[in-house]
């Protein structure tokens, strides 16, 4: 078992519909440890270096309206295994593809309002971490 540590962003709706306790205790419940913790409203630029595979894609202006509507909360959660342990209690982008007890099964109302980012790999948690905890554009 590794020690990973992995970048989760509570999406705007998760903060506008108080879901931020209920996601971080289930988080914590895992015996998952919260390494950082912030609260920001994230702006256009922040989101085209995030989302930078999606920039390109028609989803991608409703995708910025959307995650810069409010404020996120910008976690790093560290753990055995946190990358496919976040990666699993999020659930699948569609929320009604994702498991019914993954928080996007629970909370999701929509594929783009999916209440929950988490990395997808090694290489882009280090990299979303270099860059919403550290500052660090590639
Ligand atoms: P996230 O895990 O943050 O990573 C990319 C995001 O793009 C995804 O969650 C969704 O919010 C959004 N997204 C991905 N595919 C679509 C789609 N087909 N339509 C709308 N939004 C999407």
């Amino acid at each position: 078992m590794a020690i990973e540590r992995t970048l989760v962003l509570l999406k705007p709706d998760a903060v506008k519909r108080k879901l931020v306790g209920k996601i971080i205790e289930r988080i914590e419940d895992k015996k998952l440890d919260i390494d950082y913790l912030s609260l920001r409203t994230l702006n256009v630029e922040e989101l085209k270096y995030h989302y930078a595979e999606h920039v390109e894609k028609p989803f991608f202006p409703s995708l910025c309206e959307y995650m810069s509507s409010g404020p996120v909360v910008i976690m790093v959660v560290k753990g055995e295994n946190a990358i496919s342990a976040l990666r699993k209690m999020s659930g699948a982008t569609d929320p009604l593809e994702a498991d019914a007890g993954s928080i996007r099964g629970m909370y999701a109302p929509t594929k783009s309002e999916n209440v929950i980012h988490s990395s997808d790999s090694e290489k882009s948690a280090d990299r979303e971490i270099n860059f919403f905890v550290k500052g660090i554009m590639e």
